[in-house]
């Protein structure tokens, strides 16, 4: 992969004020892509853009609620005006399980889950559309989690807007397929972002660690470099498929 693979095309990837999203900001802007950089916190925002400029492309900071559709419609107006149409969607911003039981999940908990994962994946790429449309193609890459492919004893509303995030995968794959445009899925395993440290804190980490076939979690690079691909020319025949890094913890399908 070399750094015109996505000259001229721009990307907007939600929350990628710190964490697996700045990674992923990075790596598409040094492949040459004019990137977004999306938060509901201004400080990442700020942090992560002075980072993905040191690659010489366009780079438009964006502080957003991913979860509020008027403003990410804003948005994308404001890139398409700017930039130009979005060829390139990482629908990737999103917050921790709650670790907690089912009965301690209250309606506020339950509706904060789904308005930053299910909400904000499906109204963003609702924005999107009409200019990815027009350029003829473009790839989305939703982010996931093993968890909601295998679900987790605590924390059912996060496996559950996880898997919702399979479900539109799947459905926009086949609906956008005849408009060249690719949708696929992430579903990282344990990720040495700040999401979890801050969450279980470093010793939890480490068990959970151990407990991988590979001895390790992913750096979030690693997972950057399963998006680049996927949003590559080069993966241009992949659609509907969900690619979980997660070091052998679990392996399904057949
Ligand atoms: N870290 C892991 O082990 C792991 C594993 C599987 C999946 N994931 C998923 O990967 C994605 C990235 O997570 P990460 O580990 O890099 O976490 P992170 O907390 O480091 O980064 C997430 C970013 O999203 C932003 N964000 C949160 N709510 C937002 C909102 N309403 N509007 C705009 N931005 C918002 C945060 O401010 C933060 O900068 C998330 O969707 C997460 O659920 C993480």
């Amino acid at each position: 992969m070399d750094g015109a693979l996505l000259q001229g095309r721009v990307a907007l990837i939600t929350g990628s004020g710190r964490g697996m999203g700045r990674a992923h900001a990075a790596l598409l802007a040094q492949h040459g892509a004019d990137v977004v950089v999306h938060d509901i916190v201004p400080e990442r925002v700020a942090e992560s853009a002075a980072i993905v400029r040191q690659h010489g492309r366009r780079v438009m900071e964006a502080v957003e609620n991913v979860a509020d559709p008027a403003a990410m419609a804003a948005l994308v107006a404001r890139v398409e005006a700017e930039l130009g149409p979005i060829a390139i969607l990482v629908n990737n911003a999103g917050i921790g399980a709650d670790r907690a039981v089912t009965e301690a999940i209250d309606e506020a908990m339950f509706d904060r889950m789904f308005d930053v994962h299910v909400k904000g994946t499906f109204f963003t790429t609702r924005s999107v559309l009409p200019g990815m449309k027009s350029l003829g193609g473009g790839a989305i890459v939703n982010i996931s989690s093993i968890w909601g492919m295998v679900g987790h004893h605590f924390g059912s509303t996060y496996c559950a807007a996880k898997a919702a995030v399979l479900g539109f995968t799947k459905s926009w794959a086949k609906e956008l397929a005849p408009h060249r445009i690719t949708v696929n899925a992430i579903a990282p395993g344990g990720v040495t972002s700040p999401m979890a440290i801050e969450k279980d804190g470093i010793d939890a980490v480490r068990e959970r660690m151990a407990r991988v076939p590979l001895g390790r979690w992913a750096e979030p690079e690693e997972i950057a470099h399963a998006v680049l691909y996927l949003v590559s020319p080069q993966a241009g025949f992949i659609t509907g498929q969900v690619l979980s890094l997660n070091g052998g913890d679990t392996i399904v399908g057949i």
